[in-house]
């Protein structure tokens, strides 16, 4: 059965923004874009990444984007943090919330993080205690779950596995990253089966990119199951630096779109929604990577 109300996470000004190419995107447009998006009734929305910026140079004014936006009551801003040094980052530019990032691939871990699963997991671990201290909520993501762009097949129980650290460890939710988009309906509901044996649905979100075209099926296959929070990205921006080909975060506007057909609800406008995606999209001198906003068009 379907939830009655959908939780998104909007991780455009972040996983959006992180691999655009040619010039570093300008401060202000990165803040201008976080508050269109709280404006357009966004609730969550992750702002920044306080990583190297050698190995990520669009994220490098993280804590100049978090003291430039205008702070909507209700909204969570949030930040990734993989180490120590990016947390007291993310502390002194007072993220609401963290999230530590891994992978249920070594080889993928590796070329994003630069360790193995287990040394990351040992890394998070004072992440986590430290934030917890400080009264910071931590999210955990587990990035390639339904297959990796160099171990290939990717098997369910090693997702939930390390879902499942993940959980114990501290995190309050674990994002399931289909981070290349090559999932299919199918594969994501047993990928699910799997993971929810280990940690509870109710802590479970779907992070899902796009680019075989099978977010959208993959997010109602897994919405069908019980999850009831969804990572986006407005306009569907993005991709990742160490997954070759792969596209953006499924759109927000596409999933919004789906979510009101179904009468879910989420508390986002989707007008200011698609007027927001077409003025990044303008921004960045890129063509728009949502169909509902192509769809509605440019007031
Ligand atoms: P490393 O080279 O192994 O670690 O990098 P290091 O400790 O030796 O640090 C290297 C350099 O970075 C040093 O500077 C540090 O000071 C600096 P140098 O001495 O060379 O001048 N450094 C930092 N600078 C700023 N902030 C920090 C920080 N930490 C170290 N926090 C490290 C390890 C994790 C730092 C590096 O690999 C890194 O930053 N990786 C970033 C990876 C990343 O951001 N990937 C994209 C996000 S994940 C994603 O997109 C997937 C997701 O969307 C889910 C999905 O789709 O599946 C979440
Ligand atoms: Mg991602």
């Amino acid at each position: 059965s379907l939830p009655s109300s959908v939780r998104i996470v909007e991780v455009g000004p972040r996983d959006g923004l992180q691999n655009e190419p040619g010039d570093i995107i300008a401060t202000a447009v990165k803040v201008e874009l976080i508050n269109r998006l709280a404006d357009a009734g966004l609730s969550y929305v992750e702002a920044a990444s306080f990583v190297s910026p050698k190995w990520v140079p669009q994220m490098g004014d993280a804590a100049a984007v978090l003291a430039g936006i205008n702070r909507k009551p209700g909204v969570t801003y949030a930040a990734l943090t993989p180490n120590l040094r990016g947390l007291e980052g993310a502390i002194e530019a007072k993220a609401d919330e963290v999230a530590v990032f891994s992978a249920s691939s070594e080889a993928f871990t590796q070329k994003n993080i630069n360790c193995s699963i287990k040394e990351s997991l040992e890394r998070f671990l004072p992440v986590i205690e430290t934030a917890k201290e400080h009264g910071i909520r931590v999210r955990g993501y587990v990035s390639t779950v339904l297959g990796c762009p160099y171990d290939g097949e990717i098997a369910p129980a090693q997702v939930a596995a390390v879902c499942r650290d993940m959980l114990d460890m501290g995190c309050y939710e674990i994002s399931l990253g289909d981070t290349v988009g090559v999932g299919t309906p199918l594969k994501a509901k047993k990928m699910l089966e799997a993971v929810a044996k280990e940690v509870p649905v109710e802590k479970l979100a779907a992070h899902f990119h796009d680019t075989y075209g099978q977010a959208l099926a993959n997010i109602y296959a897994v919405v069908e199951e019980g999850v009831a929070v969804i990572d986006t990205s407005v306009a569907g921006l993005g991709g990742c630096p160490y997954a070759q080909g792969a596209s953006g975060n499924v759109a927000t506007e596409d999933v919004l779109y789906m979510l009101n057909g179904l009468g879910i609800e989420t508390g986002i406008d989707l007008n200011k929604l698609v007027q927001t995606s077409h003025w990044i999209t303008g921004q960045l001198g890129r063509s728009n990577g949502s169909k509902v906003a192509l769809a509605i068009g440019c007031e």
